[in-house]
């Protein structure tokens, strides 16, 4: 999408009119109108702001998209599973503490080829899950189908993803470094707000350490987040596990190492 349509998407996904959208701006709503008809551009310090406004990000209003995509369509584009089947052991974290003895909500973010989505709906979860690739998505459905369980898979930017429903457990594995840090804040507050009492918060980042050498085929485009970081927007969850882990690794035919810390943290109801 251009630039104008992008606008206009969000601009009517948020029901605001172009006089809205320019009265926030203080722009005229000709000149509103001119960028969705692509006649003109906005400014380009304008940026930040109207996409705060459309509650986006700048890279999604220039309809940039990043050089890792491309490395990942390719990584998924095999018949192989690239990150395997094997769940994530967090998924068997996620069965302890919330046991699908009813219809429990899960979203699984940056699902890659759906291992753990298809796991969790197998057991009872009811599952949806996205990734920015097409090839993952695909290689997600086909496993849920031939795992005879569905899961409701969908292309998102986790840059952009807002949730409109609530979840009972939000997980995430090896993705949330792609978030810069500007709008961490946001998009956690975002998944906190649509998260249901009691409901858990299961995730990793990569963290800086500066003893941790970069790994030789690093994603493009991330950010790797300050050690403690995370745990810093959960003060008012309780924790099950916060742990800082420092693995090996041999990803790229050269062994390394990776730091991540590690949540499980529940929202509790005051
Ligand atoms: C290290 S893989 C982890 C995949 C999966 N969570 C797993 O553990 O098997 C990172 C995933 O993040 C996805 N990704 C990268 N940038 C993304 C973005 N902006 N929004 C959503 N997913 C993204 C990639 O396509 C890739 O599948």
């Amino acid at each position: 999408m251009n630039v104008g349509a992008v606008i206009a998407t969000k601009r009517k996904a948020l029901g605001m009119t172009q006089k809205d959208l320019a009265e926030k701006l203080h722009v005229s709503f000709q000149a509103v109108s001119k960028w969705e008809k692509n006649v003109a551009c906005p400014e380009v310090e304008l940026l930040p702001i109207l996409a705060e406004l459309l509650n986006t990000s700048v890279d999604a209003l220039v309809g940039y998209r990043s050089p890792i995509l491309s490395d990942y369509e390719a990584r998924y584009q095999t018949e192989d599973y690239y990150w395997g089947i094997v769940p994530n052991r967090f998924c068997y974290e996620i069965m302890k503490r919330k046991p699908p003895v009813k219809p429990l909500k899960v979203l699984d973010i940056g699902c890659g080829e759906g291992k753990d989505a298809v796991f969790l709906a197998r057991n009872g979860y009811q599952v949806s899950a996205f990734d920015l690739t097409d090839a993952g998505l695909e290689k997600g459905r086909l496993l849920a189908e031939k795992c005879g369980t569905y899961v409701d898979f969908f292309k998102a930017d986790v840059k952009d993803f807002r949730p409109t429903q609530d979840y009972d457990v939000i997980f995430s594995s090896g993705v949330f470094h792609f978030i810069p840090p500007a709008l961490r804040a946001e998009v956690l507050e975002s998944l906190q707000e649509h998260t249901k009492p009691g409901g858990l918060h299961t995730m990793n980042v990569f963290v800086e350490k500066s003893f941790v050498k970069e790994s030789p085929d690093k994603d493009k485009d991330r950010y790797r987040w300050k050690s403690g970081e995370l745990f810093t927007y959960y003060s008012d969850w309780l924790f099950h596990k916060m742990d800082e882990e420092i693995f090996d690794c041999n990803s790229g035919g050269i062994p390394h190492q990776h730091c991540m810390d590690v949540m499980i943290a529940e929202k509790v109801e005051a």
